[in-house]
């Protein structure tokens, strides 16, 4: 990833101008193209929510060529957060793919938005957003915990991380994963599309969609939704 590679100043979202790019007829953007930006006035998070792009953070997005099966897209966002996490070397992943610091303030986050094409993906786009030597509000920022990492060689590490991960078995992704997360075995409040889920995180099923406990005693599936930890 990263042989071709854009970077601009200001742009709406790394995500647009990766799509862009790829619709280039006189330089298409290939496989693994990588557009870096300094700031994002657009820049967006999961499930609708805008992404904050202060001074000091690394916005990036790589542009994944498809065809690409929709059961292989289910377990990209479990692998790119088990990359990011390998390439910050420090913290946590929140189902499915939050990187939190330690004291479990988010450090990064992903964002993998499919262009759908009857039953597969003609491509993705996966967008990552990492406070680096400062973090909006509340959140926290990586310097904190790997002074001197610059955003230039943690980018380096990002894209290689990510290479290897989601070409990597599935088993291996579940199984690293399930080292590196902080939400099994915890209380948890999980919005979903479909209403809000509350339990205990037991475990991913194969497809990595997160299985909880309820306290009436059954085991419900969390396809897609977004994580509280309530204890
Ligand atoms: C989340 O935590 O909800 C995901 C945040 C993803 C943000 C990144 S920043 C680079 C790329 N461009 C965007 O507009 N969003 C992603």
């Amino acid at each position: 990833f990263g042989q071709a590679m854009r970077y601009a100043g200001t742009v709406g979202s790394t995500q647009d101008e990766a799509r862009a790019w790829a619709d280039d007829p006189h330089d298409p953007a290939p496989h693994g193209a990588v557009v870096v930006a300094e700031r994002q006035t657009a820049g967006r998070g999961r499930r609708g929510r805008a992404w904050d792009t202060t001074h000091g953070t690394l916005v990036f997005s790589v542009l994944l060529a498809g065809p690409l099966a929709l059961p292989d897209l289910a377990l990209m966002p479990l692998a790119a957060g088990v990359a990011l996490q390998a390439a910050c070397g420090v913290g946590g992943l929140k189902w499915p793919n939050d990187l939190l610091a330690p004291d479990g303030r988010k450090l990064a986050g992903i964002l993998l938005e499919a262009d759908l094409r009857g039953e597969e993906a003609r491509r993705a786009v996966l967008g990552i957003g990492v406070n680096v030597s400062a973090a909006p509000e509340g959140a926290a920022w990586l310097s904190e915990f790997r002074p001197g990492l610059t955003r230039a060689a943690l980018l380096a590490r990002i894209l290689a991380e990510l290479e290897r991960w989601l070409a990597a078995p599935p088993q291996a992704v579940l199984e690293v994963w399930r080292a590196v997360n902080v939400t099994l075995g915890r209380e948890v409040r999980v919005v979903t599309p479909r209403g809000i889920l509350t339990g205990t995180a037991l475990d991913l099923d194969a497809q990595g969609s997160l299985l909880i406990r309820t306290p009436e005693g059954t085991t419900v599936t969390a396809h897609a939704g977004d994580v509280q930890l309530v204890g």
